[in-house]
């Protein structure tokens, strides 16, 4: 009788072909009301004998198909598995890959140097580490000029190295190895030792801009300026105001403002032409003139995207970030 059981038992876990039938067949054979668990129930009512013989008999079969089951299972198992594996649902959204952006401040940046790539000027990098030769005194700084005061600069330690506060010092390492006719600019970054607060951090970007020929007069700076503000604001109606000011390195010098459609006049940029005193030290002679300005690439960026605090473009907080 056993030995019928086993053989359909064997024949039913081969045919079965997913989970939920094999455990059928555990319950039908071995569970707790199964064949086998039946006749082992019932050896109690038979002879020692017959006991021995018939319980060995059971026990055998009933681990045998036990066996049999938990192979089948793996079997089951592992090809659940890799059907679970190959199906692609090709209706399914796809899942979005978060995608980086350029910085606001880069985004302007790159605009400030196609306009005046449009322009004929030349883009070039220079060191964020200065000595204070091409910081200072090749700019005709004195060397009493409040500028070179603590406060203003970051000095590295026993070293006559300091970060650079403006783009300036390239003007001279350019002229010192260049030849004029020229027209270039340098973005990059400065540093200056000083409180923060809304609109001044202690460190900024800033566009040096050089422009020297035989006839480079203020007129060329202020037609130039203009046509950069026009696109840069992509508008014609941008105007320009000059305001005498000064900084050593040029004469005269100016500070200037703009005035868009509606809006109010704000200070955008120092600028002047060269001053002689510069050119002597790079080794021009008196024939060539030229004019320099330096424009915060941060003011115009806040401008452009109304931000009212420069320190929000060097949070890196996401929420802002993600804006652009
Ligand atoms: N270097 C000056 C500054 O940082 C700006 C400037 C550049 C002024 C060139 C005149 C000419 O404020």
């Amino acid at each position: 009788m056993s030995n019928q059981i086993k053989e359909k038992a064997i024949e039913e876990i081969t045919q079965a072909d997913d989970l939920k039938k094999l455990e059928e067949i555990y319950r039908t054979y071995i569970g707790r009301k199964g064949k086998i668990t039946e006749i082992l129930r019932s050896l109690k009512d038979l002879s020692e004998k017959e006991r021995k013989e018939k319980g060995k008999i059971a026990n055998q079969i009933k681990q045998e198909i036990s066996e049999m089951i938990k192979e089948k299972e793996h079997k089951l198992l592992a090809k659940k598995d890799k059907n679970e594996k190959d199906w692609i649902d090709v209706t399914a959204p796809g899942i979005k890959v978060p995608q980086g952006h350029l910085h606001p401040i880069t985004l302007v940046q790159r605009q400030i140097e196609d306009i005046f790539q449009s322009m004929g000027f030349s883009i070039l990098d220079g060191p964020e580490v200065e000595t204070s030769y091409y910081n200072f005194d090749a700019l005709n700084v004195p060397k009493d000029h409040p500028a070179r005061d603590m406060h203003d600069t970051f000095w590295l330690k026993d070293l006559d190295l300091l970060l650079r506060t403006h783009t300036s010092p390239m003007q001279a390492r350019y002229m010192e190895k260049n030849n004029p006719p020229l027209r270039i600019i340098i973005p990059g970054r400065c540093f200056r030792h000083e409180a923060t607060d809304s609109t001044h951090d202690f460190q900024f970007y800033q566009v040096e801009g050089l422009m020297v020929g035989k006839n480079v007069s203020v007129a060329n700076l202020k037609a130039i300026i203009e046509e950069f503000f026009k696109e840069f604001f992509s508008s014609s109606d941008i105007k320009i105001r000059l305001r005498p000011s000064y900084f050593p390195f040029v004469e005269p010098g100016f500070e200037v403002d703009i005035k868009r459609k509606g809006g109010d006049w704000i200070e955008v940029m120092g600028a002047g032409m060269v001053h002689p005193n510069v050119f002597k030290e790079v080794g021009y002679v008196d024939e060539w003139q030229g004019f320099a300005f330096g424009v915060g690439i941060d003011r115009l960026a806040m401008i452009k995207y109304q931000v009212d605090d420069i320190r929000l473009l060097y949070s890196s907080d996401l929420r802002f970030l993600k804006q652009f």
